[in-house]
């Protein structure tokens, strides 16, 4: 398996191969967010399995999955955290393309559009509800005080971020502070409950917790390039929704500060008015000022942090897929 991944070019990271390393895990936690998603209140039902079914990475169950393995093997708990936190993260996305206004999400239309945004923000607070009714049977203090301490700081987050928007004196750090919330934070939880229930030392807790941080970051700054320069097609997203929330994000951001003053103009003007027409004018400006390339190489950096925090570990194919899979947060292109 090791010699597997590492056979694949460095630039391209060989996602499959690093889910098969959790296949016998991965189909027991989907099985238990199909049984979990049951209610006997139909919308309950088609909209959980509507947004469940249509895919997604299922990168943060990942990842939790392998921290466990790298650190000696998966228990129960740890499959009930991985659907948990899988749970979170499509609450959070029922809500967010509500918030966005966005209409199609993996690739088929968003919740939000095929049944409103009532309907999407209520079985979003179905799903949180239903993912701290399971972290529960974990009977685990730590568990539900870094989960409860998660879904806040990801609120804070979404707050934070609509207080931005149509802001074209976000800076960058105030960026940074609101990606490290609404995305990051959720998987170091990921990572961190892994050690938890794995009973390992606080210092490897700490640096497990430190790679999902990191590697987050770097996952929601190569997500806001990919808004500008992704295939729709393999992105599974409209491009151009974060303009047409202006959404100051660090590609616009840059370009502000390197573009000449007309040029900054024009980014400024869409911001501040959420124009999706202006697409093309703003694509062609953060092409010019090296703005997506400027986020890919933050992207990188932070990716390399997340990787040197693998250190505490011992040498195994779970830990160089952890490796991998920081490697592709920033390679990929969906
Ligand atoms: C999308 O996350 C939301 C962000 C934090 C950028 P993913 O890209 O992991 O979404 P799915 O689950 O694969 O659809
Ligand atoms: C990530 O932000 C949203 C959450 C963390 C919930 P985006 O708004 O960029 O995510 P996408 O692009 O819609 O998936
Ligand atoms: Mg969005
Ligand atoms: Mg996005």
């Amino acid at each position: 398996m090791v010699s597997q991944l590492y056979s694949a070019p460095a630039s391209i990271i060989n996602f499959d191969s690093i889910k098969d390393l959790t296949t016998t895990e991965t189909k027991a936690v989907d099985q238990l967010i199909i049984d979990e998603l049951s209610s006997d209140v139909v919308l309950i039902n088609q909209m959980g399995h509507y947004i469940v079914g249509n895919g997604g990475k299922r990168l943060r169950p990942m990842l939790l999955l392998l921290a466990a393995k790298a650190l000696g093997g998966t228990t129960s708990s740890h499959l009930i955290l991985a659907a948990v936190i899988e749970f979170i993260h499509t609450a959070t996305l029922l809500h967010d393309d509500v918030v966005d206004e966005s209409e199609l999400r993996r690739g088929k239309e968003s919740a939000n559009a095929v049944w409103g945004n009532a309907a999407s923000v209520l079985v979003g607070d179905y799903l949180y509800s239903k993912a701290f009714e399971m972290m529960v049977r974990t009977g685990n203090m730590r568990v539900m005080e870094i989960l409860s301490k998660t879904t806040t700081a990801i609120a804070e987050g979404e707050v934070l971020q609509l207080l931005n928007c149509n802001n074209p004196e976000t800076t960058e750090q105030k960026y940074l502070e609101v990606i490290a919330r609404k995305t990051a934070i959720l998987f170091s939880a990921a990572t961190r409950l892994s050690a938890v229930i794995s009973g390992v030392s606080a210092k490897i807790e700490e640096s497990l917790a430190e790679y999902g941080q990191h590697l987050g970051i770097a996952f929601q700054l190569i997500d806001d390039a990919l808004d500008y320069k992704a295939s729709q097609e393999d992105l599974g997203k409209n491009l151009g929704d974060d303009l047409a929330e202006g959404k100051p994000t660090l590609p616009l951001i840059h370009a502000i500060q390197k573009g000449s003053a007309s040029e900054a103009k024009v980014i400024i003007d869409a911001i501040k008015h959420g124009d999706r027409d202006a697409f093309n004018a703003v694509y062609e400006i953060v092409q010019r000022t090296q703005a997506i390339t400027y986020t890919e190489q933050r992207a990188d950096e932070e990716a390399e942090k997340a990787i040197k925090a693998l250190d505490v570990l011992e040498e195994s194919e779970y830990k160089e897929a952890l490796v991998m899979l920081a490697k592709f947060s920033v390679q990929r292109n969906y």
